[in-house]
């Protein structure tokens, strides 16, 4: 999803922002550009497509005095991915760039129309720079005019402005997207959606509440919050070991992190297991006195891992759980008892509709605790408690370690409250504990299982459609087999509970239908592996991934015998999120930034 980078100094203002874009180029984009001003003069140059493309457009620029820069990275949401609708957006003498959206933005629009303002762009966040130039015309100076702009906007942002009536300051304003602010000790100041690109740069960081707005210039630092009361930045260091973001070899960055797994799983576990118990320091018991229900809240592969959740915590815990879909649960109305934990799962920690889902649950006075990859993402410092999957920047918009993390970090949290509730026998936890040791051998990705999907791959670039299926905890994987094959592939894919395929979507079968069947041993093969044969006596066309020899397949995917059905639901993932891979590469597809998708998506 849209980025934002802004930078104020005297080094290489364009070098600086265009780097700073390149780190956030993950999240997702289609167009990018950047405006600078520097003397009195704005240059601004805007690219559709990726950043090699602005970076030809900028080569001839360079600046290498005092300068306000602003860039962005757009995902088109108001208008189509075109350089007209690529931030920054120009006034009369003014830049702006913005994240979000402006929900007001058509009235506003039409106001500023009637008094002959004329857009270039079709977005909402150009009436962001004409609103603020309308307003400098009748306020006491720059400032004045962009904090009545902001309080005229309606919506979701993360803005910076700079104006040629203030010709070394850079104005700012965040809500409900993310953005910080970063200083060093040669007075340069840096915003960013997200903290990597200021990482090496910055020594220490600003994290805007929302409501926060103001202005920097080479000696000020200037912040107000959402009551116009001013405040005083809060600064806390920032990393210095930037994670590394190369490929290490890999053809893609989706395929180091599934190779990644075994390391961040160890990761995930380190120090939080003993013999007989799960160790959760960040999180205080009191955290679930009183409580009787968990309701899980989340979006995309985060929303899948959160449903396996809700098999353990019932199983292991005794609790009833139950697990939304964050863009649903917002605007139904839903009930919400004080007796229930809220938990948010996002890798990002960003993601708008689960964002606002805990907003919403801590305003109802609910516990809230958030499951999720990044420290200091605005769900961590929302939340009453945290747990961190510890799975490393993410950088493929197909999520695969976050989400293998996620479901270690239920494991354990399942365990925890079984202990804590006495709904398991110490023996039970400690045999499971022994078996959430196994997990970082069981996703070592072994070349002879790579060539074979690799091989595999080739038989299932057409047809017309695939359904992965699977039964308890092995349904929310099959779940997400099929999102990480839409999403990289662009091939129709559907998860289904295997036991449901013959209440309707059974009628489909014929031999262009590919069915990949997941059957554990240890899970309710007899049960799954006769779903499986009714397909393929309907001739659909079967893979079927198991440590069972399956005589009804078509293909078949042999994984290694394991002791408990988790190591092989560890193995399958690794299993589909490689297929996923391999039919993507052969299609010729952008595995890491496929089409549409953004990475972060801090708009509704
Ligand atoms: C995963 O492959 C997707 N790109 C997407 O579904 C993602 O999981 C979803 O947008 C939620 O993101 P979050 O975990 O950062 O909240």
């Amino acid at each position: 999803m849209c980025g934002i980078v802004g930078y104020l100094g005297k080094k290489n203002t364009k070098e600086i922002l265009l780097e700073g874009l390149k780190e956030l180029e993950y999240r997702g984009y289609d167009s990018a550009g950047i405006a600078v001003l520097s003397d009195g003069e704005f240059s601004s140059f805007k690219a559709v497509g990726k950043l090699v493309n602005l970076e030809e457009k900028t080569k001839e620029f360079t600046t290498d005095k005092f300068a306000a820069g602003i860039g962005h990275t757009r995902w088109a949401t108001h208008g189509k991915p075109t350089e007209l609708n690529a931030h920054p957006h120009v006034g009369a003498s003014s830049y702006v760039v913005h994240n979000g959206i402006i929900e007001n933005y058509a009235e506003l629009k039409k106001e500023l129309q009637n008094t002959g303002v004329t857009f270039l762009s079709q977005t909402d966040t150009e009436v962001i720079v004409h609103q603020f130039e309308k307003n400098q015309q009748d306020a006491a100076n720059s400032f004045e005019a962009f904090k009545k702009t902001i309080g005229e906007l309606e919506g979701a942002y993360a803005i910076l402005l700079v104006t040629k009536a203030e010709p070394d300051t850079i104005f700012f304003a965040k809500n409900g997207s993310p953005m910080l602010m970063g200083i060093n000790a040669e007075n340069e100041k840096y915003f960013a959606s997200s903290d990597t690109p200021l990482i090496g740069q910055c020594s220490d960081v600003n994290y805007f509440e929302d409501g926060d707005y103001g202005y920097v210039n080479a000696d000020e630092i200037v912040i107000f919050d959402k009551s116009g009361n001013k405040k005083e930045p809060h600064f806390t260091k920032l990393a210095t070991n930037k994670l590394s973001a190369q490929k290490d070899g890999y053809r893609f960055f989706m395929e180091k992190e599934i190779y990644e797994q075994s390391t961040v799983i160890a990761d995930t576990l380190l120090g939080r297991l003993s013999e007989d118990s799960v160790i959760l320091d960040e999180i205080d018991s009191s955290l679930f006195e009183g409580i009787n229900e968990i309701k899980l809240c989340a979006c995309g592969t985060s929303y899948h891992s959160a449903l396996t959740a809700s098999y353990m915590f019932e199983r292991h815990a005794k609790v009833k759980t139950s697990v939304e879909v964050a863009s649903e649960f917002r605007y139904r109305e839903p009930i919400m008892t004080k007796d229930t934990l809220f938990v948010v799962i996002s890798q990002s920690g960003e993601t708008a509709d689960t964002l606002e889902t805990l907003k919403m649950a801590k305003a109802a006075g609910l516990k809230t605790l958030v499951i999720c990859n990044v420290d200091n993402s605005s769900m961590v410092r929302i939340a009453d408690a945290s747990i961190l999957t510890r799975a490393g920047i993410e950088k493929g918009v197909a999520s695969t370690k976050a989400f293998a993390t996620q479901v270690v970090v239920f494991w354990m949290l399942s365990l925890y409250l079984a202990k804590r509730n006495n709904t398991l026998r110490a023996e039970e936890i400690a045999a499971q504990i022994a078996v959430l040791r196994e997990v970082p051998k069981s996703v070592i990705v072994e070349d002879a299982m790579h060539e074979r999907i690799k091989r595999l791959s080739k038989r299932y670039l057409h047809g017309h459609g695939f359904f992965f299926i699977g039964r308890d905890l092995f349904y929310p994987l099959a779940l997400e087999g099929a999102l990480k094959l839409k999403e990289i592939s662009y091939l129709h894919a559907e998860g289904y509970p295997s036991g449901e395929m013959k209440h309707g979507p059974i009628a489909l079968a014929d031999p262009e239908l590919f069915t990949i069947a997941l059957l554990p041993e240890h899970l309710l093969y007899e049960k799954s592996r006769s779903n499986a044969e009714e397909l393929s006596a309907r001739d659909s066309t079967i893979c079927a991934i198991s440590p069972i020899e399956f005589d009804k397949a078509d293909d078949f995917i042999k994984t290694k015998k394991h002791s408990h059905y988790m190591l092989e639901f560890f193995e399958m993932m690794l299993v589909v999120q490689l297929l996923s891979l391999e039919i993507s590469v052969r299609l010729g597809n952008d595995v890491d930034m496929p089409r549409n998708l953004a990475k972060s998506v801090t708009v509704e």
